[in-house]
């Protein structure tokens, strides 16, 4: 938890003092090296980018909401979880699936401040701008059978709305099945993919990768109108705040929040995709997560999540 070098071990007692700030001498104390030596892992901190400010009052003020760190996002974590975060990476989730092949533990999370290739569901890019917006995936391995795997996607959605509404006083929903909104505008999107096994019909791992905008202002023309930002927070603390509330949330209880945190249920929806096409009421989400309609004959259809595109009006 505490960082593996010593520099790392430095910005967890930094992260975790917060704005109260933290004397080299305590630093050193905890530590058991001298004062000196903290001073000279400061300043490599601070030529690595990291905007720590020292004050003769408060001692040592790191600035996280600047910079993705690891012991940042472990300071504000309540359980434990393997921490990593890059400055850029392809997709997270693809570095995640590799991991995973290779035999990567249960709880590990990569975050990135930009993904060159940030991937969304039905082969579609994720927009994923530098510094901007956090990009995270993490990994688990339930060792559950298919058939009685909780829906990961629709917990990932409650649980980044509970972390929005932590940092902000903006309220966030869920557009059926994986974007979060605010203000009417989709400010997340999560991809969940797993690998499973054939045989003992379990999951071998699953991988939620989670994209948040924070403060990106500027979007590609085809996502313009609907794309929006939760508005500046400390990314670190962000995540935690995801990562707290997926931990606090029952498997069992987690639908009934998600439908509550619906944006479409009691909407005209259009729906575009296989067969099902044309203007439908959504009125319900079963605990399977799949949307049910009603058309206007009053007929009702459950839909499948890979199934469909939903537009509200
Ligand atoms: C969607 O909107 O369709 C889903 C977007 C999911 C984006 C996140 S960002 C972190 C992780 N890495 C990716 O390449 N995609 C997910």
């Amino acid at each position: 938890m505490k960082g593996e070098t010593k520099k790392e071990q430095v910005l967890f007692f930094l992260s975790r003092a917060g704005k109260t700030g933290i004397s080299g001498e305590e630093i050193a104390r905890e530590l058991q090296v001298s004062r000196a030596y903290v001073w000279k892992l400061v300043g490599a901190l601070k030529e690595e980018g990291y905007a720590i400010t020292g004050t003769q009052h408060k001692g040592y003020v790191l600035n996280t909401d600047e910079k993705l760190c690891a012991p940042a996002i472990c300071a504000y974590l309540q359980k434990p979880w393997s921490v990593q975060t890059r400055l850029s990476v392809t997709s997270t989730n693809d570095v995640l699936k590799q991991e995973a092949q290779q035999g990567c533990p249960t709880r590990f999370l990569l975050a990135a401040e930009r993904q060159t290739a940030g991937r969304g569901r039905k082969g579609h890019d994720f927009y994923s701008p530098e510094r901007t917006g956090v990009y995270f995936s993490f990994l688990l391995r339930p060792q559950t059978d298919i058939e009685h795997a909780p829906n990961y996607t629709c917990k990932a959605a409650v649980a980044v709305c509970r972390a929005i509404e932590t940092l902000t006083d903006r309220e966030a929903l869920i557009k059926w099945v994986n974007d979060v909104y605010v203000d009417g505008k989709k400010v997340c999107g999560i991809l969940c993919e797993a690998e499973t096994d054939l045989e003992t019909r379990t999951l071998s791992y699953v991988i939620v990768g989670i994209g948040i905008n924070i403060s990106t202002e500027n979007f590609p023309e085809n996502i313009a109108l609907r794309a929006g930002s939760i508005g500046k927070v400390d990314a670190n603390r962000l995540v935690a705040e995801v990562m707290n509330a997926w931990d606090a949330l029952e498997d069992r209880s987690m639908m009934e929040e998600y439908r509550q945190r619906s944006y479409v249920i009691g909407k005209k929806v259009t729906l575009t995709g296989k067969e099902q096409e044309g203007e439908f009421l959504a009125v319900d989400i079963n605990d399977a997560g799949n949307l049910i309609v009603c058309d206007p004959a009053g007929k009702q259809r459950t839909l499948f999540y890979g199934d469909v595109s939903v537009k509200t009006r």
